[in-house]
């Protein structure tokens, strides 16, 4: 019997760096039984397989073979006229087709915009917080709550609908989230997915609550009539996916690990708070020091070799972009958190290639401006107790971290 990968082991969630420093060491690209793929360790490796044309982001069928065996859907099942009409799950050209549906959503203009109103989302946030208060639970105080604040006022999801897309994307996440249990039935899913899809229609058709003007949501209804290259439908697609990917556990989680990295380390917040340099990089070293997403997956469409390893045609990789964030032929000392580090761009926590994070920009404002305003009113942020990780190596976040404000 083979034994076991570290990596199955959710003890690691905490605190995985180890464990992957060792595979980098001595095996790194490794078969991982659980995740029945080839874990990469190294940032080289994984760097190139993300630009590899060779490997494929379309592998939603086998994905539903695996978590749901023996019930195949028919073509026409939302669940395919969705993964196969996605960005994120297709490949060029249709992939490019699709990305290029939502640009209008994600120019500079909008993005300036955007930073504007998060910037105030963030610093409101912070001042929520009544005076005298001692301590504080950090994620549902700060990190749960700016992503959906931000989804509402730049991004333009109507508050008062809240309540239905937030658990509806939680419960369709136990599905995107690789390769734990599966605790949900595929017909609650599908139906899930359906909702989420009448609901994306009937906002960008007006027929929901009221989208802020100037956010996302607003630019990407008004430039629909005007696209040539796909079909409403996939409009509707893509936005779903938008949905998902913002309340999906990322953001929270790169706002709670940022939050842990300065509490522990108080030098690097009296930097921050006496070189405007280190603002400027502050959100790409939170986003290298901690990926919350640590791991993303390709399907070889060919044999190849990576890192000296022969992939077989149809396996499937794990591209450890926690891992690859702390190879140390990249970044020097590359377990300290720190803020004058002057390659903390070059970070693979959003991918790169033509599947590049789209969000990427959005993510990095909520972080610069919510520790602008976090670490101006309270610089001296320390541990309160000890942190709870959840147990999802594959999208790792804090559950809860006890912080003293004083
Ligand atoms: C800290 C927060 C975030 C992290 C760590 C993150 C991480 C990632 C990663 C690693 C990928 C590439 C996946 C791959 O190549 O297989 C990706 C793609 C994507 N992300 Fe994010 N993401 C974050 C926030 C967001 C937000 C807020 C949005 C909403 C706009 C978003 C929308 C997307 C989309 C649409 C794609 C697919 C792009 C494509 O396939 O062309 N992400 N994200």
């Amino acid at each position: 019997m083979t034994k076991p990968s570290p990596l199955s082991d959710p003890g690691i969630v905490a605190d995985p760096y180890p464990v992957y420093a060792r595979l980098a060491r001595r095996e790194p690209v490794h078969w991982d039984e659980g995740l029945n793929a080839w874990a990469v360790m190294k940032y080289a490796d994984c760097a190139a397989a993300l630009k590899d044309p060779r490997l494929k982001a379309e592998r939603m069928e086998e994905v539903l073979e695996v978590k749901f065996p023996g019930e195949p859907l028919p073509p026409d099942d939302i669940y395919h006229r969705f993964t196969k009409n996605v960005m994120m799950y297709t490949d060029p050209p249709l992939h490019d087709a699709l990305r290029r549906s939502t640009q209008s959503g994600f120019t500079r203009a909008a993005h300036e915009h955007y930073g504007q109103v998060i910037e105030r989302v963030a610093a409101d946030l912070v001042a929520s917080v009544p005076g005298g208060t001692r301590e504080i639970d950090a994620v549902a105080a700060f990190a749960a709550e700016l992503p959906v604040r931000s989804a509402v006022s730049a991004f333009g999801v109507p508050e008062e609908d809240l309540a239905f897309v937030i658990p509806c994307v939680e419960t369709l996440m136990t599905y995107w989230s690789g390769p734990q249990d599966q605790p949900v039935e595929l017909g609650r899913l599908l139906e899930l997915l359906t909702d989420l899809h009448t609901y994306a229609l009937e906002l960008i058709e007006g027929e929901r609550g009221k989208v802020l003007p100037d956010t996302v949501i607003a630019r990407l209804a008004a430039a629909q009539d005007g696209l040539t290259e796909t079909t409403p439908e996939q409009t509707v697609h893509q936005l779903v996916l938008l949905f998902i990917a913002l309340f999906a556990p990322t953001t929270p989680g790169s706002l709670s690990s940022g939050m842990l990295s300065f509490a522990r380390n108080p030098d690097q917040i009296a930097r921050f708070l006496a070189e405007p340099a280190c603002v400027e990089n502050t959100a790409n070293e939170v986003f290298r020091h901690n990926a919350s997403n640590q791991f993303t997956w390709r399907v070889a469409t060919t044999d190849l070799d990576v890192g000296g390893v022969r992939i077989g045609k149809g396996q499937s990789l794990a591209l450890f972009l926690g891992a690859a964030n702390r190879d140390s032929e990249v970044f020097e000392r590359p377990d300290v958190f720190d803020l004058g580090r002057p390659n903390s761009a070059r970070h693979l926590s959003f991918g790169q290639g033509v599947h590049a994070c789209l969000g990427r920009q959005i993510a990095g404002l909520q972080l610069k401006w919510f520790f602008v305003a976090l670490l101006r009113r309270f610089p001296a942020v320390r541990p309160a107790g000890e942190p709870v990780w959840n147990q999802n190596l594959e999208f790792r976040s804090l559950r809860s971290l006890p912080l003293s404000l004083r």
